[in-house]
């Protein structure tokens, strides 16, 4: 495993690049085994670039940042094991020797949900990971549908600059009582971390909802918001579709149950994909190609 810090460092990879099979798996850094997940799925397609970097551009002012926990060291300790071909974990300064510089703009799904109460937050994310395509030159990107929205605005990116790569969703990893992995789940302790499930009973409360029939957008948005008493600020908790996050109106075909809500210090997300047709509920992917 190579641990590559600079863009001159990426030269090493010239030889992966040409078998054509390449596949990079973007992160932020203290990796749980949601990301290792990510890495796995990866490494069944091809020769694996894990890229490590907390992207200043995508943090509004106010947000962690500066908080956002760092720890290399460890994060490649866990990477070891499965055997990706290499690291890239750059500092600020290589990825962005010219802040203020040219951005990628997301296109309208980066409107809705997140991109609407995360001003540039999306923005940031396009500019980023369209550098590290560019700087890894992979074949195959592998990216959590547990970010939902970023998974269809990204893909929306690739599609519309046609960039030569191919996106692939890859599903949730849960803890035991349903909470979704999260780097920021470290910030929950004690009440908190226990209210925290409150997401994940909502979307499931919703889902049988859907099983048992119900196919109003109304009803299951306000079956979501009643599960979600114990947070204590929901963001959002709605119904959209896949895969322009336009509001349904009635909920059928590929849906997205999406959830943002704060509880104690943590900023929560979480989501269910589902494709809903007259009689079955099945649990879907969002992007072609993803393993439901
Ligand atoms: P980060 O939050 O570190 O997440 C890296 C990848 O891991 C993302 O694709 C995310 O969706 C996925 N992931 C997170 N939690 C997961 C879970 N519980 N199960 C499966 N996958 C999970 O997302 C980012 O970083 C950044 O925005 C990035 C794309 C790297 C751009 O800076």
């Amino acid at each position: 495993m190579e641990l590559l810090r600079t863009r001159a460092d990426l030269a090493r990879l010239a030889p992966l690049r040409s078998g054509g099979r390449l596949v990079l798996v973007p992160t932020m850094g203290a990796l749980h085994a949601g990301h290792l997940s990510l890495v796995e799925r990866a490494a069944a397609l091809g020769p694996v670039v894990v890229s490590i970097f907390v992207n200043p551009t995508q943090f509004a002012p106010g947000e962690d940042f500066a908080h956002y926990p760092r720890d290399l060291e460890q994060d490649l300790e866990r990477l070891r094991p499965l055997g990706p071909a290499a690291v890239f974990a750059p500092p600020v300064s290589e990825m962005y020797p010219h802040p203020a510089g040219a951005a990628v703009e997301p296109g309208p799904r980066a409107d809705a949900l997140c991109g609407a109460r995360r001003p540039g937050h999306f923005r940031g994310v396009a500019t980023v990971v369209v550098k590290l395509l560019n700087l890894v030159g992979p074949a195959t990107a592998v990216f959590g549908r547990k970010d939902a929205q970023q998974c269809l605005v990204l893909d929306e990116v690739v599609r519309d600059l046609d960039l030569p790569v191919r996106l692939i969703d890859a599903p949730t990893l849960r803890e035991p009582d349903g909470l979704a992995m999260s780097s920021r789940n470290r910030y929950l302790e004690g009440d908190d971390r226990r209210r925290a499930t409150c997401l994940w009973r909502a979307l499931r409360a919703a889902q049988r909802e859907l099983e048992a029939g119900e196919r109003g957008v109304v009803p299951l948005e306000e079956l979501l918001a009643l599960h979600l008493a114990d947070a204590d600020v929901v963001e959002y908790a709605e119904v959209r579709r896949v895969p322009d996050l336009s509001r349904p109106p009635r909920a059928e075909g590929r849906l997205l149950l999406a959830i943002a809500a704060r509880v104690g210090p943590a900023r929560l997300i979480d989501n269910l994909v589902l494709d809903v047709g007259p009689r079955e509920v099945r649990a879907a992917s969002l992007l072609e190609g993803g393993q439901p």
